[in-house]
């Protein structure tokens, strides 16, 4: 019998004053990338974006259904306009941001699981992490090295093949 442990950390700025230009820059994407959201039914608007190894930023946003889980989250949006207008390209970083036109919250939102195990996916095929930069309305921004750190243990391709001989 043994144990394993394993360790996260994150890096927590203050606001968004505290990133570096290029962040600030994608954050500011996230934020704007809200306005496309289409949440009538949560009244939470995610934005997010991403920066491809070219530099480009792309953005996608929630988009919600009358049948509940029919609704996709802004991240797997994001993913999906990646993969269909840069098949190749890896995402360095990601940002995500939300508006709730219930009341204005600073939290920073942390992706679903669901997104967890899309970004774990998109980071295998792409053999690059994504770097993840989560934000509130304003208020504190977390940093997250890649997209796996939040998916210990997760399932892979790789659980598919093991015990095939
Ligand atoms: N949502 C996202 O788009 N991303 C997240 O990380 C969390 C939740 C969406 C799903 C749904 O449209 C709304 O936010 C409320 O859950």
């Amino acid at each position: 019998m043994k144990k394993i442990e394993q360790h996260f950390s994150y890096t927590v700025y203050e606001s968004i004053l505290e990133l570096s230009h290029a962040d600030k820059e994608l954050m500011e994407a996230a934020k704007e990338a809200t306005s496309l959201a289409y949440a009538p039914y949560s009244k939470f608007r995610v934005g997010a974006a991403a920066r491809l190894e070219n530099g480009v930023i792309l953005k996608g946003s929630n988009q919600e259904n009358a049948s509940f889980p029919a609704g996709i989250c802004a991240e797997r949006v994001l993913l999906s306009v990646v993969s269909s207008l840069y098949t190749e390209s890896a995402i360095l970083e990601m940002a995500i941001s939300y508006k709730n036109e219930i009341g204005k919250s600073d939290n920073p939102i942390s992706p679903c699981g669901i997104c967890r195990q899309s970004l774990l996916e998109f980071e295998i095929k792409t053999h690059h992490g994504i770097r993840l930069l989560l934000g509130g309305e304003s208020g504190a921004v977390y940093e997250v090295q890649k997209a796996a750190y939040l998916l210990p243990l997760g399932f892979t391709s790789a659980d598919l093949l093991a015990g095939v001989k």
